[in-house]
């Protein structure tokens, strides 16, 4: 391990120099890291190419949704197998869109952890085999840190210290962001994840997988007012979260009003979704006033919410706060905020081991 570690950290120096450089001026004015992401933790084959961690030069998304959708989640063996169809391609696909010959790539970054082993496994064997292939250094990425990252893809990202909170399918976090690399966890979910609500009210009222993107679209149609449902931890001094409450409280409305429910779907998400954006809405903006921070962000699938969109910058910006969401394509799984934050770790010599394996657990 530490002699590997040395080689890598020699190539790395030797990367900077010469292989990845400008396309525009081969080198001639400016030095560039382009780097491979490589994103398969979930149901999402993802590969991008990034130049210097917030350039996308390509981005390719190759969905399972179809695949899931009979099952109304997702199978992780399924997925593996799917995942291990795609790789290649979609690789293959971001380098050609990047405009590169794969010579031309500096280093490979690939998700580590966490999410589902046999999945991650496919991206990180890939990118293990990948970059020895091409003699290029490669890092292994928590995926939160990746997503958090994904605000520097945008055009005006914020300066540091920020408050970012993640919102996914898995994970509901705030954290107190003072480098790229660098997180305090101010609170988390303490049972479901955001996410993981939308999905489980999605799939009691039978509007399919998943579930966020649904009642995002639907719950423009009703009105949040008619039905009025918990707003869990809301008066609570701390920055946890908990959802599984507020989803057993659709459940018993639907139980109760069984007869006439089909009829009121569009308010029962219209008022489901409203209660979730005001929880998410109110503690990152206390947890900004709580750090004396001016910035906030709001990333991971979550953040594509359109009213949770619409609600964080009404409320953030009248206590005069900045925000940023990264755009829609961006919130969800992706593999260039995995080559963003995989810049940052190779710009500072860190590098994976041919020996390290992936994780399915984790907290930052
Ligand atoms: O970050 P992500 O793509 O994957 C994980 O890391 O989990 O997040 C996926 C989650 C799913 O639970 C999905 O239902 C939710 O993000 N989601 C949404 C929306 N789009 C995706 N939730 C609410 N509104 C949306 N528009
Ligand atoms: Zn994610």
């Amino acid at each position: 391990m530490g002699w590997e570690r040395t080689e890598r950290k020699n190539r790395l120096q030797k990367l900077s120099s010469e292989k990845s450089r400008c396309r525009e001026c081969n080198g001639k004015n400016k030095t560039e890291m382009i780097i491979l992401g490589i994103e398969t933790s979930c149901d999402e084959t993802a590969a991008a190419v990034v130049a210097d961690g917030n350039k996308i030069l390509s981005s390719v998304i190759s969905s399972q949704i179809a695949v899931h959708y009979p099952y109304g989640g997702v199978v992780p063996e399924l997925a593996s197998r799917k995942h291990i169809e795609a790789i290649a391609p979609v690789v293959n696909t971001a380098i050609s869109d990047a405009g590169i010959d794969s010579k031309a790539l500096g280093a490979v970054a690939v998700t580590r952890g966490p999410g589902l082993v046999g999945a991650l496994l496919v991206g990180f064997c890939f990118a293990k085999a990948f970059s020895f292939a091409l003699d290029i250094p490669w890092v292994g990425i928590n995926h939160l840190e990746g997503h958090i990252n994904s605000v520097f893809l945008e055009s005006d990202p914020p300066p540091f210290p920020f408050v970012a909170l993640l919102a996914s399918g898995g994970h509901t976090s705030i954290y107190h962001v003072t480098s790229h690399t660098r997180y305090e966890l101010m609170g988390q979910t303490r049972d479901d994840a955001a996410g993981e609500a939308f999905d489980k009210v999605a799939k009691m009222l039978g509007l399919g997988y998943p579930g966020g993107a649904v009642i995002d679209r639907l719950a423009k149609k009703g009105e949040p007012k008619n039905i009025s449902f918990p707003r869990p931890f809301i008066d609570k001094s701390t920055f946890d979260f908990s959802f599984s409450g507020l989803k057993t409280a659709v459940r018993r409305y639907i139980q109760t009003h069984s007869d006439d429910y089909l009829h009121r779907i569009p308010d029962i998400v219209a008022g489901f979704q409203e209660a979730v954006v005001d929880v998410l809405t109110y503690k990152i903006v206390h947890a900004a006033m709580a750090k004396g921070c001016d910035h906030v962000a709001v990333v991971g699938g979550v953040a594509a919410n359109n009213r949770l969109r619409e609600k964080i910058r009404h409320d953030a910006e009248r206590k005069g706060l900045t925000v940023h969401i990264p755009s829609v394509e961006l919130c969800g799984d992706n593999a260039a905020m995995i080559a963003a934050i995989g810049y940052h770790y190779l710009k500072n010599g860190v590098v994976t081991g041919l020996g390290d394996d992936v994780f399915s657990r984790v907290k930052i």
